[in-house]
């Protein structure tokens, strides 16, 4: 879909959208379209349920004496609650309903409304990337496919006294959508086709933009004494990669201190031999969502050109059962020292990460470490899809998180730490336990896993598990691979951590 800032005017053909505020109240676009037509617009708001509110869509087909095929009215609710996150909805839900009556070209009028918070040119540029979020689709693979059964919007143009301006508000934001669509994509792709090695290969795309990229393999990773992570990974005919990534827009010298993100890449989890039923087993093609997510958060902050001094670490493993996997009871030594009794192979993504986060710490000495996993399935119990689960050595990067993630819709729900919890996970035979052995409060022991491989290093860990993948359509969000976490992580760097 291509994107245009364009001056105001009448378009000749297509649909021109126009916004009405609560109460049926026309915006200045909308009242002059209303006169032009003699009515018309009024009278189909009048016969209908419209009413202005937000969400509230109305078409009214072939105006009279105007060129174009339709008029959308979309509900704007009240103009003091149009900021930049409901002006990205509305790009989306635009995208959406075109789409669904099989539009191919539209123009929207952004009229400057009183009371509303972001700049004309803001506004516009957050109305295309929402638009640009709700418009991707992942369909390389359905090769029957007819074009009537494809999306049909090929062009927005959005209307706006200075385009100028809006261009340069959008250009960071595209860069973001950007990383939001190399995460879906490869999210999305099945396992057959991303695995350890094919990711770091995706992961290394990103020398293109100026990220640093290093590949460990098996060999590197013994040397440094991951047990932890090649435990995961040595059922498993793919062998695995640890990737590292490093974008350097910060301070040099002392100051150069980086920020780091840590994700879980499993490219598929069976469980091991503690396998995992078969019905619901392919969406574990998206274990590596962490991971993912660190690859397009790097792919937005490069691309952006950001201000900040920032780490990618994965691990990447699949998880398999075979003659050669870990059995329940094995014990490893982590790269920490620290030995680890695997009581159930299926708890694999805080061994990989357990490995990951000292090595990130060890080795950088970060400002803080995000971890991002789609580590269990007792946040979906606890959370649904609404809320990921965030937990936390460190008040002020918790507040932190949670404020970006509410500002981009990618909302973050805390959940305690607590010695108690820690004690669940001492193990008899070794220093530690992967599960506590009972299913209380698992999301939670699994936290207090990670955090014995943190090193008192300001951290936070985001069980992304459910929302990683999303069953149904949202605004600027296509069902399936979400990206949940880019937008989130690289709103946390630009509010906090630019030079
Ligand atoms: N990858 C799963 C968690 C998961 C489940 C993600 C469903 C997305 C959807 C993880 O590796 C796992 O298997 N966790 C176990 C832990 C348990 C064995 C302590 C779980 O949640 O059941
Ligand atoms: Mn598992
Ligand atoms: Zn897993």
């Amino acid at each position: 879909m291509k994107i245009a800032f364009v001056e105001p005017g009448r378009p000749r053909s297509g649909t021109i959208v126009v916004g009405v505020l609560e109460d049926r109240k026309l915006t200045p676009t909308a009242a002059a379209l209303d006169k032009e037509t003699g009515g018309a617009l009024k009278r189909a708001i009048a016969a209908s349920r419209f009413t202005g509110r937000k969400d509230d869509m109305l078409g009214v087909l072939a105006p009279p004496h105007l060129a174009v095929g339709r008029v959308l009215l979309v509900g704007l609710g009240k103009a003091v609650s149009l900021d930049e996150a409901a002006m990205q909805t509305l790009g989306g839900a635009i995208v959406g309903q075109l789409n669904s009556v099989g539009e191919s070209e539209a123009a929207v009028a952004l009229d400057r409304l009183d009371g509303m918070k972001p700049k004309p040119a803001d506004a516009a540029a957050n109305l295309a990337f929402g638009a640009r979020l709700r418009a991707y689709r992942f369909d390389k693979y359905r090769t029957k496919e007819k074009p009537e059964q494809k999306p049909t919007l090929r062009s927005l143009a959005v209307m706006t006294r200075d385009a100028a301006a809006a261009r340069r508000a959008f250009a960071p934001l595209e860069e973001v959508a950007k990383g939001v669509f190399f995460t879906r994509d490869l999210v999305s792709e099945p396992a057959n086709i991303i695995y350890p090695e094919t990711l770091a290969a995706a992961a290394r795309q990103l020398t293109r933009v100026g990220v640093q990229v290093e590949v460990l393999d098996e060999r590197q990773m013994k040397r440094l004494g991951m047990g932890a992570l090649l435990g995961v990974g040595q059922g498993s005919a793919k062998p695995p990669r640890l990737v590292v990534m490093q974008w350097k827009g910060g301070a040099k010298g002392r100051a150069a201190q980086p920020v780091a993100f840590i994700g879980k890449g499993v490219t598929f989890d069976t469980g091991g031999i503690s396998i995992k039923p078969a019905d619901g087993m392919w969406d574990m093609k998206w274990d590596m969502g962490g991971a993912g997510v660190v690859i397009g958060l790097m792919r937005a902050l490069a691309g952006r050109k950001a201000k900040v001094n920032a780490v990618g670490v994965i691990g990447l493993v699949e998880n398999m059962p075979s003659g050669m996997a870990q059995r329940p009871g094995d014990i490893v030594t982590s790269m920490s020292g620290q030995t680890i009794e695997v009581l159930n192979t299926d708890a694999e993504g805080r061994l990989v990460l357990a490995d990951a986060l000292w090595y990130c710490q060890d080795r950088f000495k970060p400002k803080f470490m995000v971890d991002l996993a789609t580590l269990t399935g007792a946040i979906i119990i606890a959370l649904g899809s609404e809320h990921a689960g965030l937990f936390s050595n460190n008040d002020e990067l918790a507040s932190r998180l949670a404020a970006a993630g509410a500002a981009v819709g990618e909302k973050l729900w805390r959940l305690p730490l607590a010695d108690a919890y820690d004690r669940m996970m001492d193990s008899d035979a070794a220093d530690i336990k992967n599960i506590s052995g009972g299913r209380d409060a698992s999301s939670i022991t699994a936290a207090q896993f990670l955090q014995r491989f943190v090193n008192n290093v300001p951290w936070a860990h985001l069980d992304i598990a459910g929302t990683t993948w999303s069953k149904k359509d949202a605004a600027t969000v296509p069902k399936g691979a979400t990206a949940f976490g880019v937008r989130l992580l690289d709103r946390l760097v630009a509010e906090h951590y630019e030079r």
